[in-house]
């Protein structure tokens, strides 16, 4: 072990920015603000170079590291990358190795060529996944970390192939100890649902609560420590794209998540000459390297391609109708582009306390088919949007194409009740990632150790279901008699017309 006697003892430093958030008692930490802003962001004074990005010498004799997130040539608006000023550059590391003794649960491919994956045309539901155990270790003493703990639920596409995305959940029992991940794969969405996580980034820290998201840009280093001790939550990688809001058309500026709610970490650095390991995602496959520094000795930073996490209870919802139900795109808070241009690749919904005020309308989910996947999560409280039971920690799949909506007691609840403003999902939190197309699922999530919690699916269920029409038998026969009457008068009357013209 390498140690430098001066800095033995890890050493941490973070800006003082003006303009920022304050510490809260669940958040130690400070955030900027906005969306898709360019920041700068100093933990000592003066040291971004005025005017250029590589001066000769930088202060303290940092090293400048640029971090691309786009492609060099981009369109403006298209354009991500973050220079950091650091105490050695990201290149002095040890040799990569193969290392699937890190994680081998996690997929990237969801092509027919990977036997690990297959097409499900049924609607499948989760009970909570298990928290305090590695996830199919029998040993539920093991620790694992963040990393570790991550299992493919299912997903679409190829890493490799640039395009897709992966649904993942974690279970954490242990803080990753010096221990950094990096995923040159894509962007990652982390919603925790038990458990806090304090993520520190290259870019600075960042603590984030059940009920908020995260923004892991591609390529961006970082660790995670778990407060509050085991942990659970759900990810959404995108595989070389990007979650952006959602344009909002006649909506105007003031719904859905607003850009002020964003928080972005300010720099932070922690000095630690100890071995480290860093694990990267690279091509869905994960290497790991040493080295004998601390990867988070970012002194000052500058640019847009950097975390950001945002209080989902700040969403604004805007489903208030007078008859009918809105389209889910006003539950939006992310979006994915797809390589088609015209449609999402995936979007992020979000379903929060509301009041519901429609009249002479059916007024849960209607019964449907759609070309998307639905995956659901619940994070807190009770949802009823289904026939089937999710429970927090759990998880839903509804397949693309296939038929799903209420139980037959909904139904008939719903079609004879009187109708008056109600407020739903109180203290409630549920999520939905609305994936174009189809996905396949993963051998583990069907038939290895996430199926413990899994149910099964209940067709016999829907034999309750009673043809109603059919009650309407003697109803239906003087109709139609008395339309057929009708026709013959009208017919009678036409000829009695063309007599009167011969
Ligand atoms: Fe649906």
């Amino acid at each position: 072990m390498k140690k430098l006697d001066r800095w033995a003892m890890p050493l941490k430093g973070t800006a003082e920015e003006a303009y920022s958030t304050d510490a809260t008692a669940n958040d130690p930490y400070r955030y900027l603000i906005g969306f898709d802003n360019r920041f700068n962001s100093e933990a000592l004074k003066g040291v971004l170079p005025f005017a250029q990005n590589t001066p000769q010498r930088v202060k303290y004799d940092l090293y400048s590291e640029q971090l691309n997130g786009s492609a060099v040539v981009s369109s403006r608006k298209d354009v991500r990358h973050v220079w950091m000023y650091r105490i050695r550059p990201s290149v002095a590391h040890g040799d990569f190795r193969a290392s699937l003794d890190v994680n081998k649960h996690i997929e990237s491919c969801f092509l027919s060529t990977n036997p690990n994956v297959e097409s499900c045309p049924s609607q499948q539901a989760w009970d909570p996944f298990p928290l305090f155990n590695a996830l199919g270790a029998h040993d539920h003493s093991a620790s694992v970390d963040f990393v570790q703990g991550i299992r493919t639920i299912g997903g679409k596409g190829d890493a490799s192939l640039e395009d897709g995305l992966a649904i993942h959940i974690y279970s954490a029992n242990a803080d990753m100890d010096r221990h950094a991940f990096c995923n040159s794969d894509g962007e990652m969405l982390i919603l925790p649902q038990e458990g806090r996580l304090d993520v520190r980034t290259e870019l600075g820290c960042m603590m984030l609560s059940p009920g908020e998201v995260l923004l892991i840009p591609s390529g961006i280093r970082f660790s995670v420590q778990l407060p509050d001790g085991p942990s659970r939550g759900y990810i959404h990688e995108a595989f070389a794209g990007r979650h952006q809001l959602p344009e909002l058309g006649v909506i105007g500026a003031n719904g859905l998540a607003l850009d002020a709610h964003f928080c972005h970490p300010v720099a932070s650095y922690l000095i630690d000459e100890n071995p480290w390991a860093i694990t990267y995602k690279f091509g869905g496959v994960l290497h790991s390297c040493e080295q004998n520094h601390s990867p988070f000795d970012v002194i000052g930073w500058s640019g847009n391609h950097v975390p950001v996490k945002y209080d989902l209870r700040n969403f604004i919802n805007l489903v208030n109708s007078s008859k009918d139900q809105a389209d889910p795109t006003l539950y939006c808070v992310f979006t994915v582009n797809s390589r088609k241009g015209t449609t999402a690749l995936s979007e992020f919904l979000i379903f929060t306390e509301k009041w519901i005020t429609a009249e002479g309308t059916f007024r849960p989910p209607y019964y449907h088919r759609n070309m998307s996947t639905e995956v659901m999560g619940l994070l807190f409280g009770q949802y009823g949007g289904s026939s089937h039971v999710l429970a927090p920690g759990g998880l839903s799949y509804e397949a693309s194409y296939m038929p799903h909506g209420e139980t037959y007691e909904t139904w008939k609840d719903a079609t004879t009740r009187e109708l008056a403003p109600t407020k739903i999902c109180k203290d409630t939190m549920a999520f939905m990632f609305h994936i174009g197309g189809p996905i396949k699922l993963t051998q583990w999530a069907l038939h290895g150790a996430g199926a413990k919690t899994l149910h099964p699916s209940l067709p016999a269920q829907w034999e309750s279901i009673r043809p109603h029409f059919f009650d309407h038998a003697e109803q239906i026969a003087a109709e139609t008699a008395a339309a057929k009457l009708e026709v013959e008068k009208r017919q009678v009357t036409q000829d009695e017309l063309m007599k009167s013209l011969q």
